[in-house]
């Protein structure tokens, strides 16, 4: 047993003699190859100067290198990628700035920043595709999802990479108007978007394009819906806690599809008066995308308003909502009563031209619509 144990401590001093040995070996390998890349290195860096080296590692650097703003250029141009990284806080204190010299030192041509604020999927996204087509330049279009949503649309798409960042909204709560001003905080970031189009998934335009840019360009004033009701739905919903920010004769109702122009957009994301009042004291059965913009654009610029909104809805099958339109209902006849019977004031002088989009459609709707468009729609 002793024998043994003598044998086995001597193999192992032994191999722990053998083991160093071979260290030592590896670490002066290791110094020879460090020098000798050390001289290769000094040569090529003495013959060839540092450039030959740096270019190796620049392409993968690059892209977090962002470009220095020494030209107007970066200014005027729109972000490539939508997916920032900014939060809302910081998205919307960005999306605030606003040039004090009124006229642009380079050629703007105003667009409207189409604004869909949707669940998920577009399906009427066909229809929309068409009625862009060709006016390229005259347009951006953003989209807010359920953050869970992935978008797959086509490159060749106008929908292609327009999702914005999104977070979850619900009907009738703050929620909703945080993902409106979402909206228009990215829109915004394009100083060539003039005029802003809040737009659902159900919503179709009424006429072409031509029509709806000039239409909106020649406007005086922004429409948004924005009344004073005196019932339950309306001044029932008031708070005086709202005092003195908002009082009951400001209190204004209206659908949230709105279409307005830049400066309203910025009163909208700029505001720090209003919505902590609104997000307080209007809370279900108060429901603030009702009244929350109606409200605060009347008491800000209730001039620059047409107090009536520029999407259609049918509200008279009754109920909580407005009608959906299914495949079987988009007929020759209906098309032409959506545009029947409209009377209401464009630039205060009384016009049948009252619309330009309408809700609500269902998906079964968009062949139909498809086969009719260029017939009633004009596009
Ligand atoms: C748009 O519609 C109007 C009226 O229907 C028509 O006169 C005009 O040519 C159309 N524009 C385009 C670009 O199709
Ligand atoms: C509400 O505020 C407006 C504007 O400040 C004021 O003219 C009006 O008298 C106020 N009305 C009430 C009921 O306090
Ligand atoms: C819209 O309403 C506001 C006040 O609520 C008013 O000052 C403005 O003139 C109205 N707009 C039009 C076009 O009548």
């Amino acid at each position: 047993m002793e024998e043994g144990k003598d044998s086995t401590v001597l193999s192992r001093t032994s191999q722990s003699r053998v083991l160093p040995q071979r260290l030592l070996q590896l670490l002066v390998l290791f110094l020879v190859l460090c020098f000798a890349f050390f001289v290769v290195s000094v040569y090529t860096i003495r013959r060839f100067g540092v450039q030959s080296f740096v270019p190796a590692i620049r392409p993968t650097l690059q892209p977090c290198i962002r470009e220095e703003r020494n030209n107007l250029d970066s200014w005027i141009k729109p972000p490539s990628n939508l997916m920032h990284k900014m939060s809302d806080k910081e998205l919307l204190w960005r999306a605030s700035f606003m040039p004090r010299i009124k006229n642009y030192p380079f050629k703007r041509i105003p667009k409207i920043a189409f604004m869909f604020l949707t669940k998920g999927p577009l399906p009427l996204a066909p229809l929309w595709e068409r009625f862009f087509k060709g006016h390229e330049g005259l347009y951006s279009i953003y989209f807010h999802s359920l953050p869970s949503f992935q978008a797959d649309f086509p490159s060749s798409s106008v929908f292609y990479k327009r999702q914005i960042p999104s977070q979850v909204a619900e009907w009738g709560k703050m929620s909703m108007c945080d993902a409106e001003r979402r909206l228009l905080a990215n829109a915004l970031l394009d100083i060539s978007n003039e005029w802003f189009v809040l737009l659902s998934e159900s919503c179709i335009p009424l006429y072409n394009f031509s029509i709806i840019y000039n239409y909106i360009k020649r406007s005086k004033y922004s429409f948004l819906g924005a009344f004073d009701d005196p019932g339950p739905h309306g001044r029932g919903r008031y708070s005086e806690k709202m005092l003195p920010e908002v009082n009951i004769t400001q209190w204004r109702k209206g659908s949230q599809w709105f279409e307005i122009n830049r400066k309203l957009a910025l009163y909208i994301v700029e505001d720090m008066k209003f919505y902590p009042k609104f997000a307080e004291f209007c809370r279900p059965a108060c429901y603030v995308d009702e009244h929350y913009f109606p409200t605060m654009l009347t008491i800000q610029a209730g001039k620059l308003l047409a107090n009536r909104s520029i999407t259609w809805v049918d509200w008279s099958r009754g109920g909580a909502h407005p009608a959906t339109f299914g495949g079987a209902d988009i007929t020759e006849e209906f098309m032409k009563r959506i545009f029947e019977g409209h009377n209401c004031l464009y630039n205060d002088q009384p016009s049948s031209y009252c619309f330009l989009f309408a809700r609500k459609f269902a998906p079964s709707a968009l062949e139909p619509l498809f086969l009719l468009a260029p017939k009633f729609l004009g596009f």
